[in-house]
């Protein structure tokens, strides 16, 4: 394997997922819903918090561990549930549950992923969490029934998804789960032979989850049918059967929040899905301000979408996250350089955590307030959320 110094941020890992991955698969990747404003939204978000820098604190010992959700974790960050991961690199949703067994992380597998929850669950043990997706109810209680057998702790419900959103890259591409190839995919594929046939010597990957459900025949996972038909009194159901922590992802507004928590939610992620579902929607970290008033200081809030440093990672700290995942730096990760990639990336964010605490005179990251931002109190849109 080839020295990583080539990537030194998860841009680089972006910029070699690029050559690497055919177009097609890169482009699924990489893109957004609509004209991706709220993909860039996300960046810009981020890129107007700043942080203060503070002097004189006595930093020269740090601590890079966080608590959330009755457990200390080895970083303050995991690994968010991607579909179909093995489509960056062969034995990347793999390579993601070894990287969450090593470094004592979260990796949340996917519904749609391409390795099956109980394969996943061995791999990364008690790291492992499961996100749920529920087209045909009986195939949503099917996975539940096989998360809790398996011995999942975690199980994080995704609601931001009624309907696939129309990802215009996606579209533009062809981009079909099987494949349908035509003559721009196969060009496509011959152009990136690295790629081509390293993921030919190990089989195309398909939906690792799917099998009929007990008693049905609907399969586990089918990426164009609507889930809209998850509500309240399902999110009621849900926490009758799920003994275990349960987290709701893809929550923006505030009420909806309070009410989650209400419901007897263990956690609400704040998500806009990297940007991937209602191109309108706002920045999470620009409505986290407005969840953490609330929900109140102390409710567990999981953020993601748009961090790709540790700086972002500390930045949501500030302003009230509990803990974060990153998506799709992930994916360049494994695209760019396979498991070694997904190492590094996770060795790179982890020292830029680091290193940002020391420049704001902090030495573990749960104990973050808005002391830390150049401007406290001006974080986020001018308009109330509430
Ligand atoms: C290729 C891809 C597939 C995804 N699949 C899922 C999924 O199956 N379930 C889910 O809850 N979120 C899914 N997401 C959303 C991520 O969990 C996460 O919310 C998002 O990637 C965070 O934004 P970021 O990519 O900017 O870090 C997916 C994201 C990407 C990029």
């Amino acid at each position: 394997m080839p020295p990583l110094e080539h990537i030194q941020c998860s841009e680089d890992a972006r910029r070699g997922a690029r050559r690497r991955l055919p177009r097609m698969l890169f482009d699924f990747i990489d893109g957004g819903a609509g004209e991706e404003l709220a993909t860039r939204r996300n960046r810009e978000a981020f890129a107007r918090v700043e942080l203060m820098p503070r002097v004189l604190e006595n930093v020269e010992t740090r601590r890079s561990t966080c608590d959330f959700l009755g457990r200390r974790w080895g970083l303050p960050f995991g690994i968010a549930p991607m579909g179909m991961c093995d489509l960056a690199w062969p034995g990347t949703d793999r390579a993601f549950g070894d990287a969450a067994r090593d470094f004592a992380i979260p990796h949340c597998l996917s519904t749609a992923a391409s390795t099956s929850l109980e394969a996943c669950r061995a791999r990364a043990g008690d790291n492992a969490w499961f996100q749920l997706y529920v087209g045909a109810p009986e195939t949503g209680w099917d996975l539940v029934r096989r998360s809790l057998d398996a011995g999942y702790e975690y199980l994080v419900l995704t609601v931001d998804t009624p309907v696939l959103s129309r990802r215009r890259r996606e579209l533009r591409r062809g981009f079909k789960v099987p494949f349908r190839l035509g003559p721009s995919q196969v060009l496509d594929f011959a152009l990136h032979p690295r790629w081509s046939l390293a993921t030919l010597a190990r089989g195309v990957p398909r939906f690792g989850n799917n099998r009929p459900a007990r008693g049905g025949s609907s399969q586990a996972f089918d990426r164009s049918r609507s889930r809209g038909a998850v509500d309240w009194a399902f999110l009621d159901e849900l926490r009758n059967r799920w003994p275990h922590r349960l987290i709701v992802k893809g929550v923006l507004s505030p009420r909806d929040a309070v009410r989650i928590r209400d419901a007897g939610a263990d956690a609400v992620y704040v998500s806009n899905h990297g940007g991937r579902q209602l191109d309108s929607a706002p920045a999470s970290i620009d409505v986290l301000p407005a969840m953490r008033r609330a929900v109140g200081p102390d409710y567990p809030l999981l953020l993601d979408s748009g961090l790709r440093d540790g700086e972002d990672i500390v930045k949501a700290f500030a302003l009230g996250a509990s803990f974060v995942m990153l998506g799709r730096p992930f994916l360049y990760a494994a695209g760019a350089a396979g498991r070694s990639g997904v190492y590094r990336l996770v060795e790179l964010l982890s020292g830029e955590v680091d290193a940002a605490l020391a420049q704001i005179g902090r030495t573990g990251i749960d104990a973050l307030d808005e002391e830390v931002l150049a401007r406290p109190g001006a974080a986020g849109p001018s308009h109330s959320h509430a």
